[in-house]
Parts: C-alpha cells; sequence; structure tokens
C-alpha cells in the first residue's frame, strides 16, 4: 500500500499531480499519440519538438533498440508548428491535463516566431530545445554559450508563459558555471537535462556498417547508458541555480529506484523517452508505483522531502 506517498510537484509554477512525464521525442508527434499520453499515467502531455514547415525527418532506418537504451537521428520529423497550436488547444480541452510544447527552430527568427504563436495557445509551459545533434549542417546550440545567450535574451523577452531550455550534456565543470550563469540571467522557468548525448557510433561487426543511416550512422544515444551524465548534469546545475531555475531530470529511466535516484539529485520532476517507446504508456504508472514504493520503504511521503538530499560520503 503506497497511496499515501504524493508525488505531486511543482515546475516553473505548474501544478503536476505526479512526478513523472513524458519526454519530447518518442511517440508524440501526431494527435493519436499525444491522445495515448493524455489518456495515461502521465502527469503532462510534452509534444514533438516542432519547427516552422513540416519535416519527413531524416531517412530510414533512423531509430533503433539496443540492449540498454536506443540511438536515433530522426531529423525532427514533425507536423509543423502550426498543427501543435492546435493540438494544445483540443487536448487542454479534451484532458484538462497540463500541455507543454517543444520548439526546435532552424535559426533564431524560427523560434522566436513560434514563441510569439505558443504565448497565444493554451500551452502551460514552452520548452525550446538548444539541443538537437540530428540536423546536418546546424550545430547544437546549448554548446555555443554565446548564441544560447542571446536567442534566450530575444526568446524571455516576449515570455509571459514558462520557458524552459532543453540542453545537451555538459561534461566539464566550467561550462555548467558557464550555462547556469545564462539560465539566471535570463529568469528561465527551467531546464530539462539531458538531451540525448549526441554523435555516437554504433557498429554492426557482421554487417561492417553502422545500425542507422543517416548522418553515417552518428546518432544520439539514450536509455540507460546516459543515466550517470544526467544524474550529473542534474546534480551540477541544482548546485548553481540557487533554487530559482526548475529541472526537470532526463535520461535513462525505467523503474522507480531510477527516478529516485533523479529526485535525490535534485530533479523536480522527471521526463521518460526511451522507455516509454519500449513500453508504451503503461511505463508511466508502473515507474510511479515504483518510485511510491522505494519511498515508502525510506519514509519519504512526499517529492519535496526527499528532493536534492543526495547524502555526502
Ligand atoms: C531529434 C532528436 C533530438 O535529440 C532532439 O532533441 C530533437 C529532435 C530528432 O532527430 O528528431
Amino acid at each position: 500500500m503506497t497511496k499515501n506517498i504524493d508525488l505531486s510537484t511543482t515546475v516553473a509554477g505548474v501544478n503536476l499531480e505526479s512526478y513523472i512525464i513524458n519526454a519530447s521525442g518518442p511517440d508524440c508527434t501526431t494527435y493519436e499519440e499525444l491522445q495515448t499520453i493524455a489518456r495515461s499515467e502521465s502527469a503532462a502531455v510534452m509534444m514533438k519538438s516542432c519547427t516552422v514547415e513540416p519535416r519527413e525527418g531524416n531517412p530510414e532506418p533512423r531509430y533503433q533498440r539496443l540492449d540498454f537504451g536506443a540511438i536515433q537521428s530522426m531529423g525532427l520529423p514533425n507536423l509543423g508548428y502550426k498543427e501543435y497550436v492546435k493540438f494544445s488547444a483540443q487536448l487542454r480541452q479534451e484532458y484538462g491535463k497540463p500541455v507543454i510544447a517543444s520548439l526546435s527552430g532552424m535559426c533564431k527568427e524560427d523560434n522566436l516566431k513560434m514563441v510569439e504563436a505558443f504565448q497565444e495557445s493554451p500551452v502551460d509551459m514552452i520548452e525550446v530545445n538548444f539541443s538537437c545533434p540530428n540536423i546536418v549542417g546546424k550545430p547544437q546550440l546549448g554548446y555555443d554559450f554565446e548564441q544560447t545567450d542571446k536567442v534566450l535574451g530575444e526568446i524571455c523577452k516576449i515570455n509571459s508563459k514558462p520557458i524552459g531550455v532543453k540542453l545537451p550534456p555538459y561534461f566539464d565543470l566550467c561550462h555548467f558555471d558557464m550555462v547556469a550563469e545564462i539560465m539566471l540571467k535570463h529568469k528561465v522557468g527551467f531546464i530539462s537535462c539531458i538531451n540525448s548525448i549526441g554523435n555516437t557510433l554504433i557498429i554492426d561487426a557482421e554487417t561492417e556498417a553502422p545500425i542507422i543511416k543517416p548522418k553515417g550512422g552518428f546518432g544520439g544515444l539514450s536509455g540507460q547508458y546516459i543515466k550517470p551524465v544526467g544524474l550529473s548534469n542534474v546534480r551540477a546545475f541544482l548546485e548553481r541555480l540557487k533554487g530559482q531555475v526548475a529541472i526537470f531530470g532526463v535520461g535513462g529511466i525505467v523503474t522507480g529506484t531510477d527516478a529516485f535516484e533523479y529526485l535525490l539529485a535534485g530533479a523536480d520532476a522527471v521526463q521518460i523517452g526511451t522507455t516509454f517507446e519500449k513500453e508504451g504508456a503503461a511505463s508511466f504508472s508502473r515507474i510511479a508505483q515504483e518510485l511510491q514504493a522505494i519511498m515508502q520503504r525510506k519514509g519519504y511521503s512526499s517529492i519535496a522531502e526527499a528532493k536534492g538530499k543526495l547524502r555526502e560520503l
């Protein structure tokens, strides 16, 4: 019996009934897919990263499951932002759950145009994706700190709804300092860390070829392989954001124990991508139940009680 464990949380002033939502990426592109998420125990409906124009995405095969995660180079297949503005109104009306837009403009002007459109929509939050690794000729904005500062400055000028940033994984402590400073400067509502680890390569020794086609086989690695990187990124930002910016933890959450580890690291909520793709919408309720069980065993009754409580050794 774990009914007394309260998984509700708040991200950038938006109340979420549970600690767990879907991540942008898998199975959140069409209205049918979004309805499946809306009917599930995901506490919000996160939509696929969109662009101004609809996109087919990269050539197939472009997504392959792995034993401990996945590698993908989807290339932002999406229906174009106007569809997601419409979907957000339908979803909000039909299900009443928070809806989050994810934007991945090809340039600053695209991002500004889409932010403006979603400000006028019923979405509850807007996640700008500065970390898609799969577009040829378009570097991940999140690794260019000057541009991140500039683009975010303009986006945040027009905000009224909470703006969040989907960040790439960082590996150097001075980069956490620099990015945290930019997030605080523009008063972003939340960060989501991490995106998949970009430009990794899986080789099939039998075929002597990569296992995905785009970009010579280079793609974003996700799932259990990347959980330690996700945890360190959440922790590093928690220590630098002074409680002023909420944190979604993302990366390799398969079990309730994984979610609990992100909670100890300091995440306000978590997003599930690769596990949702493998297991379907039942993963949200399973992980929630497992999280409640481990919290109960350890004597925690709410998210706030355990958040950020990683112990020193
Ligand atoms: C895609 C991949 C990402 O990791 C991301 O953040 C956005 C889009 C993609 O290839 O579709």
